[in-house]
């Protein structure tokens, strides 16, 4: 390990997490481990400098308190406790350290050096996934989000050709998503790259499904189908790379924090697939995945992207998919994109796109009456997606998507900008 570390032993708090990252914000990288951790392990680790108990009101498990095991006292490594009676810590406190307290702990007490940086995190993953991978292969499922897509940079670093990365096309992207993943991962990082165009597939089976849940479990269901034939005609795979990040960790519960949400990206692969686990993410909050794809070399765009659902454009083309509407959420999705960047919108705005709804409505084109469908134009601001707030978008760039839509944008005559927060509406509209 190229850095000192930092372990905070997990007894339940929610604000572990809150620690973490200001121990990382001083420059020094904290890890979250388990409260049963043994000695045995935390020595294994050969660069701990100090650990930090948080207990807190969540340190009842079966009603009985959490304990740490005796023999962590005994390592002779510097201790913090917060809020942790009996503890034989040197520094004791009743409630969350301010940042002079945690910064004398750290740096005078534990003689930690701020030597966070991404370029060693990188340094030692790529150790750890060469020792734990050696010369076998790895399997991803890459679909160029930004989680997938810094894992497979790091896998390409640390092991190359032994990565075999898989693209689905499930013909729900966004314009030209695709043909960049292939440009970026196979002509420019040279990754042994399948690409599967699985979008007739996908049609086929969503052909008059208007029901929005009906539709995501068939694309979810159909992603792992094809992704299994795809790994079932490779031989000697014993990994699966996985793109987990520290929220999907922390949000699928700990043995000591409850449950948020199930995490299942692995999800539905059959018993005799299954692989061991490669997540060289897993310890890395959002921002600081982004800032590791950016160290990779990644494109800028590719790692500051905003959110996309899974199941992509298939929820917003409303209602049962028609090959017409989704072009049309297509290339309006692809306008409103190219106007927001111009416009300087894109670094802006958390998350902009289009929908086109299952109905049409009356206009006029070349003096004649027409049916047509209508575009809706969202864009909203958040910080956790659980509400969210209206951009505020000035009228000139409206009018110029409006008129570029209604003019490039074939069966159109209609364009709407959504005025709603969240709640009382979602984000997304299915
Ligand atoms: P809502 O519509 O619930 O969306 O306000 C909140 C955020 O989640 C995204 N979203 C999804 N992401 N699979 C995903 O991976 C999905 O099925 C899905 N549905 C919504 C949405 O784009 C927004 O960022």
């Amino acid at each position: 390990m190229k850095q000192d570390l930092i372990v905070i032993l997990d007894l339940g708090s929610t604000q572990n997490t809150v620690i973490a990252r200001e121990i990382r914000d001083l420059g020094v990288y904290s890890e979250i481990h388990p409260h049963d951790i043994t000695a045995e392990e935390l020595k294994a680790f050969d660069n701990v400098r100090g650990i930090i108990l948080n207990g807190g009101e969540n340190r009842i498990v079966d009603g009985k308190p959490v304990e740490i095991r005796e023999e962590i006292y005994e390592l002779g490594l510097p201790m913090l406790s917060i809020d942790y009676p009996q503890s034989k810590c040197e520094e004791q406190f009743n409630e969350l350290p301010g940042e002079k307290a945690l910064k004398k702990f750290i740096f005078e007490m534990c003689g930690a050096e701020a030597n966070w940086t991404m370029k060693n995190f990188i340094e030692d993953q790529v150790e750890l996934i060469r020792q734990q991978v050696g010369d076998k292969k790895v399997l991803l499922a890459l679909s160029g989000g930004v989680d997938s897509s810094v894992v497979a940079a790091m896998l390409i670093k640390a092991i190359g050709q032994q990565l075999v990365c898989v693209h689905v096309n499930h013909g729900l992207m966004r314009k030209n998503e695709s043909e960049s993943v292939v440009k970026v991962f196979r002509d420019e990082l040279h990754a042994n790259l399948i690409y599967v165009d699985a979008s007739e597939r996908f049609l086929g089976k969503l052909e008059n499904v208007a029901d929005p849940e009906q539709k995501r479990k068939i694309i979810g269901g159909e992603f792992i189908r094809v992704f299994e034939e795809e790994a079932r005609k490779l031989e000697g795979i014993d990994f699966l790379g996985q793109g987990t990040i520290y929220p999907d960790i922390i949000e699928s519960g700990t043995k000591t924090a409850k449950m948020v949400k199930s995490h299942h990206n692995v999800g539905g692969l059959p018993e005799d697939l299954k692989f061991e686990l490669v997540e060289p993410l897993k310890q890395l909050f959002k921002d600081e995945v982004r800032a590791c794809g950016v160290e990779l070399g990644l494109p800028h765009d590719m790692v500051y992207r905003q959110p996309f659902p899974g199941p992509g454009l298939g929820v917003r083309c409303l209602g049962a998919i028609t090959r017409d509407r989704l072009e049309a959420v297509r290339e309006s999705d692809a306008i409103l994109r190219e106007e927001f960047a111009k416009a300087g919108l894109d670094k802006k705005v958390w998350q902009y796109f289009t929908v086109v709804p299952d109905f049409k409505s009356v206009g006029m084109k070349n003096n004649a009456r027409v049916f047509e469908y209508m575009v809706i134009i969202r864009a909203i601001n958040t910080i956790d997606a659980m509400t969210a707030s209206v951009e505020k978008v000035d009228w000139d760039v409206l009018e110029t998507i409006t008129n570029r839509i209604l003019s490039e944008v074939e069966n159109v005559n209609r364009v709407c900008y959504d005025m709603s927060p969240k709640p009382p509406a979602t984000i997304e509209f299915e």
